[in-house]
């Protein structure tokens, strides 16, 4: 693999947004490994100091509010480049909470692009989502198909419609402020301890669940929908490296994806789960939430065109991941 150099990170100065947080995380200690200076600004509302582990000590940690802009501006000062990945993220606060995603996703965009402007900063790195197809027409999608809103009474496209506004203010702003602003869409990026809001953590634990209640014999797996939907995972670790990759050789103002061409069907996924625990299943399908997508997987040529390989295949990546989930206590 065409790995990322330590030439083009060594002692520069990083702003990580969301630096606690899972994404977050797996950048800051990429970064920390290939000798940049790395500062986090993140409110601890989902990530935290802890998570970091041993690696705490030499990340300057600032815990603040990206919707403030003082903390944002300080956060910023004296830095080469701004990494924004500071969100709300889990579907179910798509549903609960869209006014405070539409809050954190505008405020916190135009706070990080006042805050560059103000303190000279010239490169920009911003985390959208695949969540701003919603239901693409061609798959596998590629970087130029339409962004949509499809319902604005929805309050699932709360967090898809906080992606968009801050795509199109990035790249306007970038055209005219930055020397370097690039977008990498990730497209399900897993691992462990990446939270409980998400497919993967949440089969597991229910998975767990069901084996403490019935410890031999098939399981009843209930679904959301008929298990055909599909999804491509890419894990933690390739992404970090897809990442890594963009952020050095990416083009200013240019859209990367950051996942795999691997589809998999929510069907296979929970069986495979269900083999990571050595049991066997009966999925029984369910009603799939309003606005949810039967299918969704990114074309990666661009990410592939500048050296990525990808070195995790699901059947590694879920084993690693489950394990994880296993070992832990539920309420964690
Ligand atoms: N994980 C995925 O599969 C995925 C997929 C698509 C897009 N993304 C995007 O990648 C980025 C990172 O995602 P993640 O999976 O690490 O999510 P995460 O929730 O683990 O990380 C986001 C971080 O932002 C912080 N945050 C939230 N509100 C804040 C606020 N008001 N001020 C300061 N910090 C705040 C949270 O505490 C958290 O640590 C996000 O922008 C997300 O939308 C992730």
């Amino acid at each position: 693999m065409n790995t990322p150099s330590h030439s083009f990170y060594q002692g520069k100065r990083f702003l990580v947004t969301g630096g606690t947080g899972f994404i977050g995380r797996a950048l800051v200690k990429s970064l920390l490994k290939k000798g940049a200076f790395v500062r986090s600004l993140d409110n601890d509302s989902r990530g935290s100091r802890e998570k970091l582990g041993i690696i705490a000590d030499h990340v300057e940690l600032i815990t603040g509010d990206i919707r403030d802009l003082d903390v944002v501006k300080k956060a910023v000062h004296g830095m080469d480049c701004v990494c924004h990945l500071a969100y709300i993220n889990g579907t179910e606060f798509f549903y609960t909470k869209p006014e405070l995603i539409l809050e954190v996703a505008v405020k916190g965009m135009m706070n990080v692009l006042d805050a560059c402007i103000a303190e000279n900063v010239k490169q920009l790195v911003l985390a959208s989502s695949s969540e701003v197809y919603q239901t693409p027409q061609v798959i596998p999608t590629d970087e130029s198909a339409a962004l949509v809103v499809p319902d604005v009474l929805n309050p699932r496209f709360s967090y898809g419609g906080g992606k968009i506004i801050s795509e199109l203010l990035a790249v306007n702003y970038g055209r005219k402020f930055f020397d370097r602003m690039i977008i990498f869409r990730p497209h399900n990026v897993y691992g462990p301890d990446m939270g409980r809001e998400h497919v993967v953590p949440q089969f597991a634990f229910r998975m767990k669940e069901a084996i403490e209640k019935q410890p031999t014999g098939k399981i009843d797996f209930n679904i959301q929908g008929s298990g055909e939907e599909t999804r491509s995972f890419i894990f933690i670790d390739d992404f970090s490296n897809a990442l890594l990759t963009v952020i050095e050789k990416g083009e200013h103002l240019n859209v990367y994806h950051i996942g795999t061409e691997e589809e998999i069907s929510v069907k296979n996924l929970a069986t495979l789960v269900a083999s990571v625990c050595d049991r066997e299943i009966n999925i029984i399908p369910g009603r799939l939430l309003q606005g949810s997508t039967i299918r969704r997987c990114p074309n990666t040529n661009k990410l592939r065109s500048l050296g990525f390989e990808q070195e995790t295949d699901m059947q590694s990546g879920i084993k690693q991941t489950v394990k994880w989930y296993l070992n832990i206590n539920n309420s964690k």
